[in-house]
Parts: C-alpha cells; sequence; structure tokens
C-alpha cells in the first residue's frame, strides 16, 4: 500500500487531507508536535474514515524523532503542511518564524534523502503573490516574493528551496501547492479549524460572534477601491482544498521537477458578501462595524485555478453557502465537550 507522511497532519488542512487520502486508498502517517491541534484529531480522522492514521507526537525539525518515523514505515511521499501561521505573531516574532519553518523543511528534506523518499507536496500560499494590480487574477507565472511578513516570506523562501532541490536531483519532486482563503469543515462536524484564542481569519471570527463568543465582527476597511469597499478574497472549502492535494498526489507520482498549482476556485467573495452569505445559509444575524484597515492586507486575492483544472484534473465544486454551513455546523459542535 502507498504510504503518506503528513507533516502537521492533526491541524486543519492535514486533517481534513488525511480523511480524503484515506477514502482514496493511502496508508497516512501523521506527525505533529500538537503546538496547535490536539490528538484526539487523530480519533476523529478514525471516526470518519473507519481506519486509524499512525501518529507520532514529534517535532518535525527533530531529525532523530524523524528517522525514527522513517525507520518504521516506507514512506512513499510526503505532505509538509507543519509550521506556523500567524501573520500577525510573525511580525511580532519574526525570529520564531524563520526558525520553526525552516528548520522544519530542511530537517524534512534531508531525512527524506537520506531514506530516498523524493516526492513532497508543500502547504505554500497566495501570500507569496503580494499585491495584484487592476484585480488580476494571480497565475503560477506571476511573480512571486514580494511578501508583506515574515509568515509569507518562509512560505516564499520554502519554495525557492525546493525548486533548487528539484532542480539539483532530477529524480526529486516537488509540488507547490498555493492555498487561496480555505474556510469550511468535513461535513461530519467531526475536524475544522480551531483557532487558538480570538481567531485573526474572517470565518471563524464570524463563527464566534455568531456563537456568542465574540460580540461583535469588525470589518477592516470599507473604502479599499471594490465594489463595496471591503476587501475580496478566493475562499475555498478546506474539503475541496484536501481533495487538490490528492490530485496532486497522483500527479506527483509519474512526474518529477517542481510543479506550481493554485488551489482555489477563481471567485472573489467581499467581506460583506462573505457576512450576508452567512447569515443567509444559516438564518442568523452578525452584528458587525466598520473599523480601520488592517496593516499588511490587500484589496483583491483571487485565484485563477486553470492550471491546476487543467493539469491536476481538479476543480473546487462546493460554493459559499456549503463553506457558511459547514464552518457554522463545526462551531456549534466545537463548543460540545464531548467533541473539543
Ligand atoms: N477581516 C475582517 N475582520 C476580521 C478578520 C478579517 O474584516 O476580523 C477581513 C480582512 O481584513 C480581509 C478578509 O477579511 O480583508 C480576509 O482576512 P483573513 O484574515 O481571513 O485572510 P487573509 O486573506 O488576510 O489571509 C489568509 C491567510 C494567510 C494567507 C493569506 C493568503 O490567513 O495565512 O490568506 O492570501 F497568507
Amino acid at each position: 500500500m502507498t504510504t503518506i507522511l503528513l507533516t502537521g497532519g492533526t491541524g486543519y488542512i492535514g486533517s481534513h487531507t488525511a480523511v480524503e487520502l484515506i477514502a482514496a486508498g493511502y496508508e497516512v502517517v501523521i506527525a505533529d508536535d500538537l503546538s496547535n491541534s490536539s490528538k484526539n484529531v487523530v480519533d476523529r480522522i478514525a471516526q470518519i474514515s473507519g481506519k486509524k492514521p499512525s501518529f507520532y507526537e514529534i517535532d518535525v525539525a527533530d531529525k532523530d524523532d524523524l528517522r525514527k518515523v522513517f525507520s518504521s514505515h516506507h514512506i512513499d511521499a510526503v505532505i509538509h503542511f507543519a509550521g506556523f501561521k500567524s501573520v500577525s505573531e510573525s511580525v511580532r516574532e519574526p525570529l520564531k518564524y524563520y526558525r520553526n519553518n525552516l528548520d522544519a523543511t530542511l530537517s524534512l528534506l534531508e531525512v527524506m534523502k537520506a531514506y530516498g523518499c523524493e516526492k513532497i507536496i508543500f502547504s505554500s500560499s497566495a501570500t507569496v503573490y503580494g499585491v495584484s494590480v487592476d484585480s488580476h487574477k494571480f497565475n503560477e507565472e506571476d511573480e512571486t516574493g514580494n511578501c508583506s511578513n515574515p509568515y509569507g516570506r518562509t512560505k516564499s523562501m520554502i519554495e525557492d528551496i525546493l525548486s533548487d532541490v528539484s532542480k539539483a536531483d532530477e529524480g526529486f519532486t516537488s509540488i507547490l501547492l498555493r492555498y487561496f482563503n480555505p474556510v469550511g469543515a468535513h461535513e461530519s462536524g467531526l475536524i475544522g479549524e480551531e483557532p487558538n484564542g480570538i481567531p485573526n481569519n474572517l470565518m471563524p471570527f464570524i463563527t464566534q460572534v455568531a456563537a456568542g463568543i465574540l460580540p461583535k465582527l469588525k470589518v477592516f476597511g470599507s473604502d479599499y477601491d471594490t465594489p463595496d469597499g471591503t476587501c475580496i478574497r478566493d475562499y475555498i472549502h478546506v474539503v475541496d482544498l484536501a481533495r487538490g492535494h490528492v490530485a496532486a498526489l497522483e500527479y506527483a507520482f509519474v512526474h518529477t521537477g517542481c510543479g506550481i498549482f493554485n488551489l482555489g476556485t477563481g471567485k472573489g467573495t467581499s467581506v460583506l458578501e462573505m457576512i450576508h452569505a452567512f447569515e443567509e445559509a444559516n438564518g442568523l444575524r452578525i452584528p458587525y462595524e466598520i473599523a480601520e484597515r488592517r496593516a499588511g492586507d490587500v484589496p483583491f486575492c483571487v485565484a485563477d485555478p486553470s492550471k491546476a483544472n487543467d493539469i491536476l484534473g481538479w476543480k473546487a465544486d462546493k460554493d459559499i453557502v456549503d463553506m457558511c454551513r459547514d464552518s457554522w455546523r463545526w462551531q456549534q459542535n466545537c463548543r460540545n465537550e464531548s467533541i473539543k
């Protein structure tokens, strides 16, 4: 059976990808230090899939621990999710981000090489593109590296590292997946995003306001050059995103070199449109107020997903209503102590 190692596999995107990989017939091994997730996610993956992944509580930067994983399993490919991901924290503590995100990747690549594992899929981000001019939808040929924060720069640096490794080693495959804005949760309501403390991102903030945990949403800026003045993003359902990894993996098994793919829907939604869609999908009211712009936000960030559509044969098919409904179902379950 083909075995895939998921670093950061108990996290938000990792756990949904584990479920889709198991459904596609892969054997899943998870390595996660649980710094931003909990161990019971492994049981919930098992509850959904009927199969429990092997789990190692390790820091991926620790090569000795990583060697134990590679010695215990024949790993055919790695999907590398592990990394810190808060934009605001990365601005306050840049060294923490560079050390953690780069070290984990370098250790992983060195151990992969030692064990002859030559396929890696990397969790990159649309943040590597920087600012769009005239509502241009980003494609994989667009310039990258002009990031506004250390978190984004770690993604961009890791893309460069993987590209160099693929050039140096003919048999090596790296696939860089540039995620747009993942939201939603598995429809079982058993796994989803569990932000630590007050959420930074729009959807978890909306669901916590809906649940009465937070009093009111602040809309960061209503004077952008967009139709309703609020920022536009390409929100993608996390289950579609997870399926994108399965498609990328299948591609990686028959190609070498460095492949780059946007994972987005190609549809833009403004902050106000998202609030109203959430209200309508769930029959709720979300109190909000217009606030100052948030530093570093770009007005427009939407994917041109045609390369992934054409080459990977993958397409996002869940819509904003699915995203809002599934995010809310998860938020409600999350408050249920038996699940959290
Ligand atoms: N927003 C609000 N109020 C909030 C939170 C967010 O108005 O309380 C707005 C933001 O200003 C932005 C939009 O909602 O206009 C989306 O913000 P998110 O924080 O949800 O997402 P971002 O697009 O800023 O960032 C996300 C990921 C990053 C990633 C980036 C790539 O969080 O990790 O997409 O484009 F780098």
